[in-house]
């Protein structure tokens, strides 16, 4: 029995930092009002207690507060995006490497619409498009939009994001940050896209049901949503200033109270500095891993920048029973499979059966990455194979 580790950080993270169930806690006991609608004391708290958190996020991204839009989760605000801004006819870009939650709604619009998808294949061996390959394949015909990964949810390979929207530019860039929000450093800003979505519960370390949206000054989508705002309640239409306009409905705002605490712990300890040790535990199991004879690692390129996920199968060894395997027989959790992205697998050459993901967290420790190496290693089906 080796170390029994959490390693589905890529699906969403666990432990939470110290103060963020505590944080949830104290909302719901002290605070739980409705923001924004009254004008009571426990309605302040409320409201205190999601701007608290606005604050907390933007600051951490880069980006403008007044800009920063919380909801249930990345895959909505993707949605109002893609579902908001692609009319019949639209040309969209998009990498090979894209979630569902990309992938979903426009092969919606692809059939409800007529939207154009052109899915960029890229040269690079695991499919990492370069800036260049993105700027050809917008200047093949209008496009109205590039929606692209920060961060591959199967590989962990960082795209070089700041460079491609330099390249396509004027088109404006979507990004989906999911896998990369609090795992690599980000300057919302510096970055120069349009718009920026991210759930709070995977690197941000959040609890779940809390996504954010990140706007230029330019880029403004309409609601997918549409319902009260606790403002110009006089009005049957949506208040066209944010974040009410994008915001309808009761918030998720013990989430939201949790957010801002580990936000506040990500400032703290630095999202470089997890970065490197997300990097530095990624680099003991992929060695440990590509060492075993019927390992094969899946998206790895120690060339790419990288989150801490890492994928790989074995040879002859079906990824589902393995993974329970490291579950029941060692503690080790991680995710097997498609995780939510045929198109990325399918790219990288295991679909149907996936692969297995490990994703590394900021609580994680070399034992746990050596711990995993060991495991896969003693797999008596594995053995076997190797006898
Ligand atoms: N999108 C999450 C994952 O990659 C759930 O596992």
């Amino acid at each position: 029995m080796t170390t029994p580790a959490y390693l589905d950080n890529a699906a969403t993270s666990f432990p939470k930092p110290p103060g963020v169930a505590r944080a949830v806690a104290s909302f719901l006991d002290t605070s739980a009002g409705n923001p924004g609608r009254g004008g009571h004391r426990l309605a302040v708290a409320a409201s205190r207690a999601v701007e608290g958190a606005r604050d907390a996020v933007a600051q951490l991204l880069g980006a403008d507060p007044e800009r920063t839009l919380l909801g249930p989760g990345c895959t909505f605000w993707l949605n109002t995006l893609l579902q908001g801004l692609l009319e019949p006819g639209d040309r969209v870009v998009c990498s090979q490497l894209e979630h569902n939650a990309v992938m979903r709604p426009l092969r919606w619009l692809e059939a409800q619409r007529g939207v154009i998808v052109h899915s960029v294949a890229a040269a690079h061996p695991w499919g990492v498009p370069t800036p260049a390959e993105l700027r050809a394949a917008v200047v093949l015909a209008p496009t109205k939009l590039v929606v692209i990964t920060h961060a591959s949810n199967v590989t962990g390979a960082v795209l070089p994001v700041a460079a491609i929207t330099r390249a396509v530019a004027p088109v404006p860039v979507i990004v989906d940050a999911a896998q990369s929000a609090g795992s690599v450093p980000i300057d919302f800003a510096e970055l120069g896209v349009a718009a920026l979505a991210c759930s709070g519960h995977k690197g941000l370390l959040g609890p779940p049901g809390v996504g954010v949206l990140l706007l230029d000054d330019q880029l403004t989508p309409p609601p997918l949503l549409h319902g009260g705002t606790g403002s110009r309640s006089e009005s049957e239409l949506m208040p066209s200033l944010l974040p009410d306009a994008l915001e309808a409905g009761t918030p998720n705002s013990p989430g939201y109270a949790g957010l801002e605490a580990s936000c506040a712990w990500l400032e703290e300890r630095g999202v470089a500095a997890i970065q490197a040790h997300e990097n530095q535990l990624l680099a003991i199991a992929a060695q440990g891993l590509a060492g075993l004879p019927d390992v094969e690692l899946i998206g790895f390129d120690p060339q790419q920048p990288h989150t801490g996920t890492l994928s790989f199968r074995v040879q002859g060894v079906d990824n589902g029973e393995l993974a329970l395997w490291l579950d029941r027989r060692h503690g080790i959790q991680l995710r097997p499979g498609l995780h939510c992205a045929p198109a990325a697998h399918r790219r990288l050459g295991s679909f149907p059966a996936g692969t297995l993901r490990a994703g590394f967290g900021p609580f994680n420790t070399v034992a746990h990455a050596q711990g995993l190496v060991a495991a896969v290693a003693s797999f008596p089906k594995r053995t076997q194979a190797q006898a």
